[in-house]
C-alpha cells in the first residue's frame, strides 16, 4: 500500500489499526495540511538523514517517509544515489501507542526506518556522541519549555548547515510557540515556511492592535525592557501564527558563550 492511500483511509476513518488488527480511535497527530507541508519540504530539501522525535501513531512518519520514498525513485531514476536513512525517536512506540506508528510504515512497505525507543533526553546526546548529522529535523514529543528548548538545542547540534528544524504545534502550545521563538533569533537560523492555518477574526484583530501598539512603542527609550515581547512582535509579525514552522540553518552556529535575545 502506498502511504497516501493509507493516509487517506487513516483521516477519513478516524481510526488506526494495531499489529493485531485492533481499531483505535485517531488522536495526537498532525493533520492533512501539516502533513503535506512536511511532504512538500522533503520534496524541496531532498534530505537524506532525517530524524523524528515523537512518532505515536505514525501520521508524521508517513507523510516524511512518503516524501523519501518519492525522492528515492525520483532521484534513482535521473541516475543519482540517494539512500536515505529515517530516525524516530519515541519512547513509548510500542507501549502506549502499541507499535502502530512502526506498523504502518511496515505495510507500506518502508524498510528505510530506525526506531529509537528512548526519551529524546537520552536518544540525541546519543547521536551526537556517535557523530550522526542529519539534514531534516521534525520536533514534536514532550512539550514543556524546558523539553522543547533541549529538543532545538541538539537539533540545532545535529543539523548540517543547509539542514532544516520543523517544529509542531507551534500556534497551540504555550511552551513551544516560547521556545520557537527564542530560536529564531539564532542569527545561524531563518524561517522558510509554515503550515497554511485560517485565523479566526478574533485572532486577526488580536494581531493588528498588537503590531499597531508595537509600532508606538518604538518612540519610547528601553521598550524591550518595559513591554512583553509578544507586544513588541505578534506571533504574525513573527511568522509563527501557524501549528507547524520550518526553520533553515543557514550557517554555523556562532554564537558568543553569553549569546541572549529576549523572546
Ligand atoms: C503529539 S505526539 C506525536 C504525533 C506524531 N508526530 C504524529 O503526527 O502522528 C507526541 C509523541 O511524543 C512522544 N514522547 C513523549 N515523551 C517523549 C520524550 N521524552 N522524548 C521523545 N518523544 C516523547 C509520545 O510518545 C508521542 O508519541
Amino acid at each position: 500500500m502506498q502511504p497516501s492511500e493509507l493516509l487517506q483511509t487513516i483521516f477519513s476513518q478516524k481510526a488506526v489499526k494495531t499489529p493485531t488488527g485492533e481499531v483505535l480511535p485517531l488522536h495526537s497527530s498532525i493533520d492533512p495540511a501539516e502533513g503535506s507541508f512536511l511532504r512538500t519540504l522533503i520534496s524541496q530539501y531532498q534530505p537524506e538523514n532525517t530524524l523524528e522525535i515523537g512518532c505515536a501513531y505514525g501520521l508524521s512518519s508517513l507523510y516524511i517517509c512518503d516524501g523519501l520514498q518519492k525522492n528515492k525513485i525520483k532521484l534513482q531514476q535521473e541516475g543519482g544515489n540517494y539512500n536515505p536513512k529515517h530516525y524516530i525517536i519515541d519512547p513509548y512506540q510500542k507501549t502506549q501507542w502499541q507499535g502502530v506508528g512502526i506498523h504502518q510504515l511496515q505495510t507500506c512497505g518502508i524498510d528505510f526506518f530506525h526506531l529509537i525507543e528512548k526519551p529524546s533526553e537520552l536518544a540525541l546526546p546519543e547521536l551526537l556522541a556517535q557523530g550522526k548529522q542529519f539534514d531534516f529535523v521534525f520536533i514534536d514529543g514532550w512539550h514543556t519549555l524546558d523539553h522543547t528548548l533541549l529538543d532545538l538545542f541538539y537539533a540545532n547540534q545535529l543539523l548540517k548547515v543547509g539542514g532544516v528544524v520543523v517544529v509542531d504545534d507551534v500556534l497551540t502550545i504555550k511552551p513551544v510557540n516560547k521556545a520557537v521563538r527564542y530560536f529564531l533569533n539564532y542569527p545561524a537560523y531563518q524561517f522558510i515556511g509554515k503550515a497554511p492555518y485560517k485565523h479566526s477574526l478574533k485572532r486577526q484583530v488580536y494581531y493588528t492592535v498588537t503590531e499597531f501598539f508595537a509600532l508606538l512603542t518604538y518612540l519610547i527609550p528601553l521598550r524591550k525592557k518595559i513591554f512583553n515581547p509578544y507586544w513588541l512582535q505578534s506571533d504574525r509579525n513573527l511568522q509563527v501564527d501557524s501549528p507547524m514552522v520550518a526553520m533553515e540553518k543557514i550557517a554555523t552556529d556562532q554564537r558568543s558563550w553569553n549569546w541572549y535575545e529576549e523572546f
